[in-house]
């Protein structure tokens, strides 16, 4: 199974949600291919009713670590689940941004694959520019993956999102040799921390200025499996080649 996770972030009204949706899940639909809208909360409701029934899959760009409680403005999994989420977005980089620290993708994580397991966890992670130019790639990956699964002994169903931070929004995408080094050194810090797990069965996506004409970078040699795009997955038109794109570069 491959993924398409589309990140809407705060760009459309609930009516422009609806009506994207809409066109979306009147595309053919793509064996082996998920495709996740992942709207804003307030158009999680109507969005729902527009893919209700078809092959789209809903998700959330965030949720807290508990289910109930004095949590102002934060939105549960068990709220966003009876929404129709099934999966939600953790520890982007525009969160990370506003203050997410380390510690609560830690604690979100641990309450998605530990406590509550209606939602699959996106967990996204990935170096900074200034990072990248310090040689410190790999240094970043572990730390954010190794503090992401502290204290959780068993690795359940997680899909993880390489998304270098200077490639987000840039019109730079990672060239071939920078995503495939970091996946394969993803599964391998993977591999180190559940010993025990089978790892390899643990999706990881690229992200980041991804269009329609470079997902075969990503794509053809197998390493990811699947894409998450922010602006791409903005318009009809080039989910539709999105879609196509992944599907006949997995063949
Ligand atoms: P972009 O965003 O496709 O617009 O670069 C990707 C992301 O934020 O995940």
């Amino acid at each position: 199974m491959h993924y398409l996770i589309l990140n809407w972030k705060m760009n459309l009204t609930t009516t422009e949600s609806v009506r994207l949706a809409t066109s979306i899940v009147k595309l053919p639909s793509q064996n082996n291919l998920t495709t996740v809208i992942c709207p804003s909360f307030s158009s999680l409701q109507g969005v729902e009713r527009s893919v209700r029934g078809s092959k789209i899959s809903l998700g959330a760009q965030d949720c807290y670590w508990e289910n109930k409680g004095a949590y102002t403005g934060e939105e549960s999994p068990r709220m966003l689940y009876s929404l129709g989420c099934r999966y939600v977005i953790i520890g982007h980089s525009e969160r990370r941004a506003c203050g997410e620290t380390d510690e609560y993708i830690n604690r979100k994580i641990a309450f998605l694959l530990s406590k509550d397991r209606r939602l699959i966890p996106i967990l996204c992670i990935g170096e900074s520019s200034l990072q990248r130019k310090k040689k410190r790639t790999k240094t970043i990956l572990t730390k954010q993956l190794q503090s992401a699964f502290k204290g959780i002994d068993e690795l359940r169903k997680i899909i993880i999102a390489y998304e270098p931070v200077w490639a987000i929004g840039s019109g730079n995408a990672a060239n071939e040799h920078e995503c495939a080094e970091a996946v394969g050194y993803i599964h391998d810090t993977l591999n180190s921390i559940f010993a025990h797990a089978n790892t390899q069965r643990t999706p990881i996506l690229y992200g980041g200025s991804v269009t329609p004409a470079n997902v075969p970078t990503f794509i053809v040699h197998g390493y990811v499996q699947g894409i998450l795009v922010g602006n791409a997955g903005l318009n009809v038109d080039s989910v539709s080649q999105l879609q196509q794109s992944i599907v006949i570069d997995i063949c």
